[in-house]
Formats: C-alpha cells, sequence, structure tokens
C-alpha cells in the first residue's frame, strides 16, 4: 500500500510517529506520485524550506498557478503583498486587551469543568476543546460564537478538503464550506464590532493599501486557521496529558514549557506545503522550480537528529524548537494566544481537577494536515474508593 495513504489507517492514525520514522530512513525527501509532491520529513530541511521565502512560495501565482481570489489572504501571498497584510494583522493582534480576555476565559474555563465534574463522564473534544476554541477566537475577533452545531461540521468540511490530493471526492464540499463561512464573515468589515480584532483591522484597512478582499479573507482565516488549531491542540495536548502517567502532574511544574513540548509531541499542524521557484538541493535531492514540496512537520518533531528521545514525552524539554507554529515570514500570528489558552485549559485541569483521567481510548479523526480527535471520553471524578480522602 501507499506509505502516505497508509498514514490514515486507523491503527497508524493513533500513533503515526513510527510509521513517519520509516519514511525517514527509508529516504528523507522523496517524490509522491498521488499528491505530485516532494516530501520532506527531516527537521533541518522542513526549517530550510520554511525560511526560505525565495525559493519556496507559499503564493502559487510565483510558480505560475491560477489562484481563485477568494483563496488570496494572509497565508497565501509572499512579500511585498504579504507584508502589508501581515503588519494590519499584526498590529491589531498586539493592540488586544489579552488579560483582560484571558481572565474572563478563566472564569468560564472554571464553570465548565465544574458543570463538567458533575458528569460521570463527558467527550473532551466536543464539550470543552472545540466550545473553549471557537468562544476564545471570537472574542478575540470581537463577534459573539456561532452555533456550534452549524460552525463545527462546517469548519471539519474545509479541514477535509486540505487532504484532497489523496482523496479528491473531500475537494466540492470542502469548497461549499468555504462560501458558507465566507458569506457568515462576509459583512464583518462593513458593519465591524465595536471592539476586538475586526473592530481594530475595519478602521486601519482603507488607509492600510491593502484589497478589501484580502483582508476579509484574512479575517477569515483567523477565524478558521485560529479555531481549528487551537480546538486540536487542546484535543491532542489532553489526550498526551491524560495517557501519559504522570504528565498531568508534571504539567503543573512550568506550563509555558509543557505546552511547547505537547505541540512538538503531537502537533495539530502535521503538515505545511510551498511550491519551489528557484531550483534547490535538499538532502542530495534537486528541487525544480515549479515543483510543489510538501513538508511533514509531525515527521520533523520526531527527527532523532533534532530532538533526543523524541518519542518520550517531557514537559521539560529545553530548547524545544519545534516547528508547530511554522517559521519565517509566515510563522503562526496567534501563536503567544494559543499558549496562553493552552496554558488556561490545561493548567485549570491540572490544578482544580487532578483526578481527571481516560476513561477510552481517544478516537482521531481521518485527517492527514491537520491531526485531531473526533472524541475523547473523559472522567474529572475520582476513583471509586477514593472519594472519601478528598
Ligand atoms: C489561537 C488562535 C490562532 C490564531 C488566531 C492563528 C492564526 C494564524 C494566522 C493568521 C496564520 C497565518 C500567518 C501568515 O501566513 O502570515 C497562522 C499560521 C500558522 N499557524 Fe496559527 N493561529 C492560531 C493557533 C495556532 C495553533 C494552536 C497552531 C499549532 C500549534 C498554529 C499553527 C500555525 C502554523 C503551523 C502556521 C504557519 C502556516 C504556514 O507556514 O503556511 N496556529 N496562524
Amino acid at each position: 500500500m501507499d506509505p502516505i495513504l497508509d498514514l490514515a489507517r486507523p491503527s497508524i492514525l493513533r500513533n503515526p510517529y513510527p510509521a513517519y520514522a520509516r519514511l525517514r530512513e527509508a529516504s528523507p525527501v522523496f517524490w509522491h506520485e498521488l499528491l505530485g509532491s516532494w516530501v520532506l520529513t527531516r527537521h533541518a530541511d522542513c526549517l530550510a524550506v520554511l525560511t526560505d521565502g525565495h525559493r519556496f512560495a507559499s503564493d502559487w501565482r510565483r510558480a505560475g498557478e491560477d489562484v481563485p481570489a477568494p483563496l488570496l489572504s494572509v497565508q497565501t501571498l509572499d512579500p511585498p503583498e504579504h507584508t502589508a497584510v501581515r503588519h494590519l494583522l499584526l498590529d491589531g493582534f498586539r493592540a488586544q486587551d489579552h488579560r483582560g480576555r484571558q481572565e474572563e476565559l478563566e472564569r468560564e474555563i472554571a464553570d465548565l469543568l465544574a458543570a463538567l465534574a458533575d458528569r460521570p463522564s463527558f467527550d473532551l473534544v466536543g464539550e470543552l476543546a472545540e466550545p473553549v476554541a471557537l468562544r476564545s477566537v471570537t472574542a478575540f475577533l470581537g463577534v459573539p460564537a456561532p452555533a456550534l452545531d452549524w460552525f463545527v461540521p462546517m469548519s471539519r468540511t474545509v479541514v477535509d478538503g486540505m487532504d484532497a490530493g489523496l482523496w479528491p471526492e473531500k475537494h466540492e464540499p470542502a469548497v461549499s464550506a468555504r462560501a458558507q463561512l465566507a458569506e457568515y464573515a462576509g459583512g464583518w468589515l462593513a458593519d465591524p464590532p465595536k471592539e476586538g480584532l475586526i473592530a481594530h483591522v475595519a478602521e486601519r484597512a482603507p488607509d492600510s493599501g491593502v484589497a478589501e478582499t484580502v483582508v476579509r479573507n484574512s479575517l477569515r482565516a483567523v477565524l478558521h486557521a485560529g479555531y481549528e488549531s487551537a480546538s486540536r491542540l487542546l484535543g491532542n495536548a489532553s489526550a498526551a496529558l491524560l495517557t501519559t502517567p504522570g504528565a498531568l502532574d508534571a504539567f503543573r511544574a512550568d506550563p509555558a514549557t509543557a505546552v511547547d513540548e505537547l505541540i512538538r509531541y503531537d502537533a495539530p499542524v502535521q503538515a505545511d506545503a510551498r511550491v519551489c521557484v528557484a531550483d534547490t538541493e535538499l538532502g542530495g535531492v534537486t528541487i525544480r522550480a515549479g515543483d510543489p514540496v510538501t513538508l511533514l512537520l509531525g515527521a520533523a518533531h520526531h527527527d532523532p537528529l533534532r530532538f533526543d528521545q523524541p518519542a518520550e514525552l517531557r514537559l521539560d524539554r529545553t530548547p524545544n524548537p519545534h516547528l508547530g507554529f511554522g517559521r519565517g515570514a509566515h510563522a503562526c500570528l496567534g501563536a503567544s494566544m494559543a499558549i496562553r489558552l493552552a496554558g488556561s485549559v490545561l493548567g485549570a485541569l491540572a490544578r482544580d481537577h487532578p483526578d481527571a483521567r481516560a476513561v477510552a481510548e481517544p478516537i482521531h479523526r481521518r485527517n492527514l494536515t491537520l491531526r485531531g480527535l473526533d472524541r475523547f471520553e473523559v472522567t474529572l471524578r475520582p476513583r471509586v474508593g477514593e472519594e472519601a480522602r478528598t
């Protein structure tokens, strides 16, 4: 069977890292016919591509490809267009009252966990990670959170489309779902909220020199990239903490260092893509201008040439040069927000609910670009017989 399609088999989806290691050992840089792309599995090669915007483009028009207008955003442009929209957003990210919002969010998380603690068990993905991530990202944007039962399936369909290179049937539904998302976010600029990122950007966009469609698409990307990456981070990290003996206790010692390790250990963004625009040698192979390149960040995070004992979850690992937030010109704008969010949710679990544990194996979604859970049944209650001591 094809080694990339193989990654979606349920037994491998649960833990793809040994399969990545086999790919890396067989050939660290290889051409994959079905993807029509080079595949990179080493940390050094992925880092080289992410930080070389001259030879590896995010804007596929530089390789002669057509990019439809609804897709032009901060994620798909390169300098100089990228610089202007990135600065507009960056300025808005910096201007937000992170501390005030964080305190409010922490109260909401504490209340939600207290309510969930009354139940025998609950699905940590659908009842904690997804609502908290959506609430956090929409509050940051300055808009009310949409209904979960509308937003979550639509957003998942967009994510499924990221793997359309392997499963072409995922493409069309993703295009329709993206159109729904665009319609939902379409009025934000014309009728902006009073506070939050949208308010900040709407006020400054007319003088920024950035095309209005690009601003609109980029705000939509903040919602989608932020929600999907953050909810998956909360799910993956909780699964690692609750299925590794002693990890929840160890998390309390240094939450910021621990969050970095949880991202390295089981990152939400497992793959990233660029297109080569000038012939380059990587891992003994010549990548030609026009060739697509797929960066398996998940494999890079378990590269023994970069990380000592990569299969071990070491919550005190420093330094931790993971690529989970990307690197270079397109590095994640929400990284510090995501670290704070994960610190709040996982910190509240570790501090207030030390009896938290899995009652079933986490179940993974069949996605390869973004890695995340479908369900994870958890209890916060003490084990029977231990109640008397609490
Ligand atoms: C908390 C909310 C988050 C927001 C608002 C957010 C927003 C963004 C935005 C706007 C970009 C595009 C930057 C650009 O292209 O110049 C980006 C890139 C990225 N984000 Fe985030 N993000 C969030 C959380 C996360 C999390 C939790 C992860 C994974 C741990 C993550 C991983 C990435 C990666 C890998 C990229 C680089 C993509 C590339 O190189 O093409 N993000 N993020």
